[in-house]
């Protein structure tokens, strides 16, 4: 099969570089509903539409893990009408969709704190991991009451607590750390995406984030889907990915002189 992206095509569907991890923050829902004249909770509910489609399309671009802000610790300040709103989404997108993600081979995977959920969420995330954890044809991660400082936080937390039980002793390294990240074992995050214009991180992924790729797209999120993700995919071919280090003979600069 050969995929057809803004930049390129690939025989299989297989761009040899990436991105293999795509990490979107999914911002714009309330400005979409607000542009229409309809509540926020209407934007959220095409949002999650929008997710739909991406996770559909995300393998045509050999995309094998997509991750997504679906609430942040910091959301809780939201009206407490909003909060319920994305709440009952979370119920009804589970509920609608866990059998077929199921049968597509799709392994789910909720990062952020799992205390301080409402009781009935926190057992459908259970749920759906577990139903899902024998999938390996992609893994769709969901951060939800996730903060990246949180999760740090809970990394250190993790190790001082092995110390202090004899399991672990320093120097600590960065592997060992990330072991208490909850993105632990998921691939390395090669692109994040932020929707709707913005260009700031708000708390996602500080750690995973250290040699990400970024794109900004001026799409708002409920607008989203296969050629917005194709164009996010286009603009990371063409990045120059160096990790700190130097690639004379595959840089810009190198192919320029020729
Ligand atoms: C940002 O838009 C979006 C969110 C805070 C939530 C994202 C949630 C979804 C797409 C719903 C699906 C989620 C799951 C987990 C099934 P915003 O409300 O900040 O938009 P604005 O900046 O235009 O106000």
């Amino acid at each position: 099969m050969t995929v057809q992206t803004a930049a390129t095509s690939f025989e299989d569907g297989q761009p040899p570089q990436g991105p293999h991890h795509v990490a979107i923050i999914m911002d714009g829902n309330g400005r979409w509903a607000e542009r229409r004249g309809l509540p926020r909770a209407m934007g959220h509910r095409e949002g999650v539409q929008a997710l739909k489609r991406t996770v559909q399309a995300a393998p045509r671009f050999g995309i094998r893990c997509l991750t997504v802000f679906g609430f942040s610790t910091e959301n809780w300040q939201r009206p407490a009408e909003e909060v319920s709103d994305l709440m009952g989404l979370v119920r009804a997108y589970v509920g609608s969709d866990l059998d077929r993600l199921k049968k597509e081979g799709v392994r789910i995977r909720i990062l952020g704190r799992r205390a301080g959920l409402p009781t009935d969420i926190a057992a459908i995330v259970d749920k759906a991991e577990a139903n899902t954890a024998g999938n390996d044809r992609f893994l769709l991660q969901v951060a939800f009451n996730y903060g990246g400082r949180a999760d740090i936080v809970d990394a250190a937390q993790a190790w001082a607590d092995k110390v202090a039980r004899g399991e672990a002793a320093g120097p600590l390294t960065e592997e060992a750390f990330a072991l208490g990240l909850s993105s632990a074992g998921g691939p390395p995050v090669d692109l994040i995406v932020r929707t709707s214009g913005e260009q700031r991180l708000s708390n996602f992924l500080l750690w995973e984030a250290a040699y990400a790729e970024f794109v900004f797209q001026d799409v708002l999120w409920p607008d989203y889907g296969a050629e917005a993700l194709g164009d996010a995919v286009a603009q990371y071919h063409n990045r120059d990915r160096r990790f700190g280090g130097r690639h004379p003979a595959s840089s810009k600069a190198a192919r320029a002189k020729g």
